[in-house]
């Protein structure tokens, strides 16, 4: 079965826009849990944008179902993840100026600290996922650091469908499809995520060697005008039609 992984971050950039105390992460992801999200989703950036500290506090006493801990490489973000042992944690390239999460991480130059960075994360019982392009050699690098997960982004494949410039769309899909079937073969668990709507998620959650889809910005957005459950639902729905 493909898994959906709610990210609840906006809920939380919602909130700080106010500087007040709702909307409330944790009940989103409460919320979630009920309308089917097998886990959730919170990155803790390096400025606390969204995501604060007691979030995760909360988070990791409230859910019932797995965290994924997104972070940066960073010995903070280590020692953050190593006090709460989630489930999973993400590593993520993380930049001050940058509004999302903008490329994969690169593995392939920073191997031997990264090898290091996640070993202790490893250890400890967390599952190590990193977040990269579609690119053999970032797979390779992730497989060799030992990872056991590799989350490819869909950034660039859902961008270049909202731009009208399909032929791109359609040309990043496929190496989508081809990283996803080589990471596979290497014993890697493939997940992807971002940027994902009701419109491009049947492509990707068709391809056969994904376990998991982390989705966020959408489905909180979406929920303004269906509620968040029936928002997560039919993420759900069309996650399941494309696996058919
Ligand atoms: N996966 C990773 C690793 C991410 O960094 C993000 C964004 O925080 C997501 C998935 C979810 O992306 P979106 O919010 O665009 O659905």
């Amino acid at each position: 079965m493909l898994r959906l992984g709610v990210n609840i971050d906006h809920v939380a950039t919602v909130r700080n826009a106010r500087g007040s105390a709702y909307p409330d992460p944790v009940r989103a992801a409460k919320l979630a849990e009920e309308a089917g999200a097998d886990g959730i989703t919170a990155h803790l950036r390096e400025d606390r944008r969204h995501i604060a500290d007691a979030d995760i506090d909360a988070l990791m006493e409230a859910l019932s179902v797995p965290l994924n801990f997104e972070m940066a490489a960073t010995d903070e973000m280590q020692a953050i993840a190593l006090c709460h042992k989630p489930h999973a944690v993400c590593i993520v390239p993380e930049k001050r100026e940058e509004r999302t999460t903008e490329g994969g991480l690169e593995v392939a130059r920073e191997e031997n600290k990264l090898a290091h960075f996640i070993a202790p994360l490893r250890e400890a019982g967390c599952r190590v996922s990193i977040f990269i392009a579609a690119d053999q050699a970032q797979i390779e690098a992730a497989n060799r650091i030992g990872a056991q997960v590799i989350e490819l982004h869909t950034g660039a494949y859902c961008d270049f469908h909202y731009e009208g410039r399909f032929e791109e769309r359609d040309a990043e899909l496929v190496r989508l499809t081809e990283m996803a079937g080589f990471a596979h073969s290497l014993g890697l668990e493939v997940h992807a995520g971002h940027g994902l709507t009701y419109e491009t998620v049947g492509p990707i959650a068709a391809l056969p060697e994904l376990m998991e889809l982390n989705i966020g910005h959408f489905l909180i957005g979406e929920s303004i005008f269906r509620g968040l459950q029936p928002a997560i639902a039919e993420m759900r729905r069309l996650m399941d039609e494309a696996r058919r």
